[in-house]
């Protein structure tokens, strides 16, 4: 019999989950409803923050964090080139080509110690957005972060915590809770902490940001008295942004609650298995680790280990496909942002020799099997596997 096989992640979707999103089904309001705000309460508290808005997924969320700090063409995005294209999407939308700060290997994270000659280097007549990545659900050090733009006059930080819902800061606070950021970004995507589908929420604690982003959620369509320009009557509204419809449903909402009853275990799982693939896998020659310095304050979205291909003569491709054969599903997180098509246009063509450190770390990276679902003699059977295509006895 063969094993099943085992892709690098996967939602876990229980009996309560069905429940509660057919009892959602039943109810006579089925999107924009008090489920949303319910679920939005959920997160809020979760994070520690006053106030949550839900989007149809992350992507949406980060467009409508930099639609309510009103980013503006004058304005200078920095960011990471480890991530994702939503991170900075919106930003190239408005016409700025973020820069990007170099990363430290040991977190996949920006590094902040070279960040500030990034911040030196390009100035603006605008103001400063800052958009740090919580990678692979490592906490960025926010408070240090907050250290180094206080030179700056006027900054904005949204923080792109798609994959570390749950994960905590060195003085034990949540991500999220917005301390020290204007705004927090989650996705519900399922290869998440939790998931609803799709889904997204943004948090934040500036009442003004809070109108803003729910706002940009819905056609931009007004209907609060103290915002309106013109007396409000039964069905008036006024439009007060072109945006576009990013609303969630409250069956999306049913399956986040849901789900948030488990968020504890669920990390705490995943805290699990990564420790085991590091006993697997530490102190192997030619296999770097990220640093386990935040395995505690980390609800971990994914596991990367980084190959020294040329080491074990072989490459990533191979490395992947002969995994696949033998049941085990691999991903790259990520591929530098500068270098894909859309990008690479606008920055100069010799832009990866300024990162070193993304570009030594994307030869390497390969992302393996990480998921609730997954048991230790899953981790094992991929740490046997990997070792065998490796060539390591
Ligand atoms: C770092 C990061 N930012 C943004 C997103 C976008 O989230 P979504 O897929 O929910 O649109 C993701 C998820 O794919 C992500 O990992």
């Amino acid at each position: 019999m063969s094993l099943p096989f085992l892709p690098y992640t996967r939602q876990s979707i229980r009996e309560g989950d069905i429940r509660a999103v057919s009892e959602a089904l039943q109810d006579d309001i089925i999107t924009r409803g008090s489920r949303v705000d319910a679920f939005e309460r959920v997160i809020a508290e979760y994070c520690g923050a006053q106030y949550a808005v839900a989007f149809n997924n992350g992507t949406s969320a980060l467009m409508a964090a930099y639609f309510a700090a009103n980013l503006t063409p004058y304005d200078r995005v920095v960011s990471t080139p480890n991530s994702f294209i939503a991170t900075i999407g919106s930003a190239i939308h408005s016409g700025i080509y973020p820069h990007f700060g170099d990363i430290d290997r040991n977190t996949g994270n920006l590094d902040l110690h070279k960040l500030k000659s990034v911040l030196d280097f390009h100035s603006t007549r605008g103001r400063l957005f800052v958009v740090p990545v919580h990678f692979a659900g490592i906490p960025v050090d926010i408070q240090a972060l907050d250290r180094l733009l206080r030179s700056q006059i006027d900054f904005v930080i949204i923080e792109d915590a798609a994959q570390a819902l749950g994960s905590s800061y060195s003085d034990g606070t949540k991500v999220g809770c917005c301390a020290r950021s204007q705004m927090t970004v989650f996705s519900f995507h399922p290869a998440k902490i939790i998931t609803t589908g799709e889904g997204g929420m943004v948090t934040t604690n500036d009442p003004e940001l809070y109108h803003r982003l729910r706002l940009f959620r819905n056609n931009g369509i007004e209907r609060d008295p103290p915002y309106l320009k013109e007396e409000p009557s039964p069905g008036y509204y006024e439009i007060h942004a072109v945006t576009g419809n990013y609303n969630f449903t409250d069956f999306q909402a049913a399956l986040g609650m849901s789900q948030m009853r488990m968020i504890d275990k669920f990390i705490e799982k995943r805290r699990r298995l990564v420790k085991q693939y590091r006993n697997q896998l530490y102190g192997i020659l030619g296999i770097k680790l990220l640093t386990d310095e935040f395995d505690q304050m980390t609800a971990f979205h994914l596991f990367v280990v980084q190959l020294n291909f040329a080491r074990f003569k072989t490459n990533r491709t191979a490395v992947m496909e002969k995994l696949k054969k033998v049941g085990v599903g691999t991903q790259v997180h990520y591929i530098p942002l500068y270098r894909h098509p859309a990008l690479s246009n606008y920055y100069p063509e010799d832009i990866q020799e300024q990162f070193p450190e993304m570009e030594g770390y994307y030869a390497e990276a390969l992302s393996l099997p990480l998921y609730y679902d997954l048991n230790e003699s899953d981790v094992e059977r991929v740490c046997h596997e990997l070792k065998i295509v490796l060539g390591i006895n």
